[in-house]
């Protein structure tokens, strides 16, 4: 009973954004504990076919679907060629996202529009697609990628923060609309995470490392694979009864203020 909870063999999830990162750290989360994974990512068809052959020898059944989330006739597009091709969307993780460090006076209006498109407009365009055909099976989950800046601010991530505290909201707002037919939306936030992007900065002495290492109960930064295990709850049964909740995975950041760098 406790692991048929989890079981999502045979469901099909389109993850946005999962050649590498977080959005393949779940994926591949998801597609050992039984789902087929849609794998998507805007930036090559190569930089695809990588990443469904890494799924595949993990023995993940995966699929690659290249569209820009941002730009709705493509997502129109993709949604009905993954229907045809693959089937019905049973799990839609929308995790495609993009960062501009910038501090507000000094960020151009385009640059702030654009993060705004990726990590809040195209969550909506992509859901506004898929939650049609959730709606006629009267089954479906939802997982909105947020950040702990919907939570919380921080220097020269204003349009970053912006677009993840509306993600928030309009997760609450999509599960508002959406839980009548069965259709469950939640999201993640993760908290700092060891990808090949931040490998630089994760030395001991760095000033960036040491302030997430002291600021970050569990002391360390999160493993990916550690976002597996929240992907597959909230998109299995497990979760049949949780609605727009953001479920964050941050080893205990935002649940304290913090500690003077000398305090044990
Ligand atoms: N890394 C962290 O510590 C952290 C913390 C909190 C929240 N997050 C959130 O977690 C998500 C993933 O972060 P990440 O660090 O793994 O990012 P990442 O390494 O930069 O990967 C981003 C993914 O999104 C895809 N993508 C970007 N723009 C796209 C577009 N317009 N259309 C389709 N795909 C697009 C990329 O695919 P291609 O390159 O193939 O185009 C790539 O697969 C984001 O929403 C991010 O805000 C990350």
């Amino acid at each position: 009973m406790s692991v048929s909870l989890f079981d999502l063999k045979g469901k099909n999830a389109l993850v946005t954004g999962s050649t590498h990162g977080l959005g393949m750290a779940m994926a591949r989360g998801l597609g050992l504990a039984g789902a087929n994974i849609i794998v998507n990512g805007n930036s090559s068809q190569d930089k695809i076919d990588k990443a469904v052959t890494e799924y595949k020898n993990e023995g993940i059944n995966a699929v690659g679907f290249k569209f820009n989330v941002t730009n709705e006739t493509e997502v129109i597009d993709a949604i009905a060629k993954i229907e045809a091709e693959v089937g019905q969307i049973d799990i839609l993780i929308n995790n495609a996202g993009i960062i501009k460090r910038t501090p507000l006076i000094d960020m151009e209006v385009e640059d702030f529009k654009q993060v705004i498109d990726v990590d809040l407009v195209s969550p909506f365009i992509v859901s506004k697609h898929v939650v049609p055909g959730m709606i006629k099976r009267k089954a479906g989950k939802v997982i909105n990628i947020c950040s702990m800046m919907s939570e919380l601010g921080r220097n020269s991530v204003g349009a970053y923060a912006a677009a993840k505290g509306g993600l928030k909201m309009l997760t609450q707002n999509m599960a508002t609309e959406w839980a009548k037919h069965n259709i469950q939306v939640n999201g993640i936030g993760p908290g700092y995470f060891a990808t090949s992007q931040t490998e630089p900065i994760r030395v001991d002495g760095h000033p960036f490392n040491d302030f997430i290492v002291n600021r970050t109960p569990a002391a360390k930064w999160g493993d990916p694979n550690d976002l597996a295990g929240a992907a597959i709850f909230l998109s299995s049964k497990a979760s049949d009864f949780v609605n727009g909740h953001v479920v964050y995975v941050d080893g205990g950041i935002l649940a304290t203020i913090g500690k003077p760098s000398n305090e044990d």
